[in-house]
């Protein structure tokens, strides 16, 4: 028998659910229950759905929900989480709102699924930026403690969802076209096309951004380490799909390039992470770059590959010659997959193996 399941909000990151939840064939008893602001039909993945109006009551007989709506005072979250669990659901959000309410898990499985108890019944997806972040750190933190992580991110469009891929590409299909690009200042503060924009969520009186914030926040709370310091700068690039980050991560034990490449490189020792890193073994690259020392590393086009699609890929990992026990690398994933809809169905997979769903 499967379970009644619904997805409320159908943008980017409900799209990548529907399609997880068929790919990797989540006991779902009947239909998927999918909702919206308003009623109408949508292809989602590859399949045409109907999409019903949300209502006091929408979660009547489900029993999990996955949220994937706009964060914030009328967003889905807030407007309807509490409802959906006193109808008797299990709610896994991907928004923002309840990530840093103490009674609220914040969960990565691969890291802390253990924080999850029978009585909970709210679970929150961390940001993207944050879960890729933290999968490609923890296993290194787990040898030798973190003690400061400096971070700066290059986050696609998608991050900020539907209207935010749209703008990307009429800008560009302006600008290619000789003309001035026509912005939209309510999706990004700036030109997108072709630029680079230090300012994602707003701005807070500190001069940090809440996306900053909200990867400090987060990472002290999924490590339980509330000292760790952790310095970001967020950044919007003209990129599609995919966030990529440039990660200096300072342990409190000696860590050096080739550790963290053999922890890195062991599924059981860093599960869901793929290395990628050290002299590329394509000869044809080498040949083509002439260039005996080119090495490999990941970027956000490789995400397509199926063995990549849903993993945080790692690279460029280097020793840092200005401090003791400390290393560069590049961490690239899928922001609407692991960073949103894996996570949060590797988590409903995870309750059903222990029993808590
Ligand atoms: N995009 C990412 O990379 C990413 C990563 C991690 C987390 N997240 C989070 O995941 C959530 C969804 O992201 P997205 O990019 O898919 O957003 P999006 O493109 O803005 O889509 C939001 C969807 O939610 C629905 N919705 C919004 N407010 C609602 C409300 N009050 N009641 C019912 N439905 C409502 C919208 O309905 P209509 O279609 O009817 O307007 C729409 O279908 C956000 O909280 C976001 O912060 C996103």
């Amino acid at each position: 028998m499967g379970l009644k399941v619904g997805v409320l909000g159908v943008g980017p990151v409900g799209d990548r659910l529907v399609r997880l939840l068929n790919e990797r064939k989540f006991p779902v008893d009947g239909d998927l229950k999918l909702m919206a602001t308003h009623e109408r039909e949508e292809v989602l993945g590859d399949k045409l759905y109907h999409v019903h109006k949300i209502d006091e009551n929408s979660f009547k007989g489900l029993d999990l929900v996955f949220f994937a709506g706009k964060e914030g005072a009328k967003g889905a979250s807030t407007e309807w989480g509490r409802k959906a669990v006193k109808s008797g659901c299990i709610v896994i959000d991907n928004g923002g709102d309840f990530r840093m309410y103490p009674n609220y898990p914040l969960v990565i499985p691969e890291v802390n699924m253990d924080v999850v108890t029978k009585d909970t019944r709210y679970i929150c997806n961390p940001n993207c930026s944050t879960i890729q972040m933290v999968v490609a750190l923890a296993p290194l933190h787990k040898v030798a403690r973190l003690r400061r992580i400096v971070v700066s991110t290059y986050q696609s469009v998608s991050g900020h969802g539907e209207a935010a891929i749209e703008e990307l590409k009429k800008e560009s299909a302006q600008i290619l076209a000789g003309e001035t690009a026509e912005q939209n200042p309510s999706i990004f503060p700036n030109q997108i096309a072709f630029n680079c924009i230090p300012h994602i969520d707003k701005f807070l009186p500190s001069g940090y951004t809440k996306e900053e914030m909200k990867m400090i926040n987060e990472t002290r709370k999924i490590f339980d380490e509330p000292n760790l310091l952790i310095n970001p700068t967020t950044v919007r690039v003209p990129v599609f799909y995919g966030h990529s980050e440039s990660i200096n991560a300072e342990f409190e034990l000696p860590m050096e390039r080739q550790d963290a490449i053999e922890i890195l490189s062991d599924p059981q020792r860093s599960p869901g992470v793929v290395c990628i890193d050290g002299i590329n073994p394509d000869p044809s690259a080498i040949n083509n770059r002439c260039d005996p020392n080119e090495c490999q590393f990941p970027t956000t086009a490789d995400l397509v590959k199926e063995e990549y699609k849903d993993a945080v890929l790692v690279g460029r990992i280097r020793n840092d010659t200005t401090i003791k026990n400390a290393l560069n690398l590049w961490c690239v994933s899928d922001n609407l997959r692991k960073g949103a809809a894996t996570n949060a169905v590797q988590i409903a997979e995870e309750l059903l193996k222990r029993g808590l769903l």
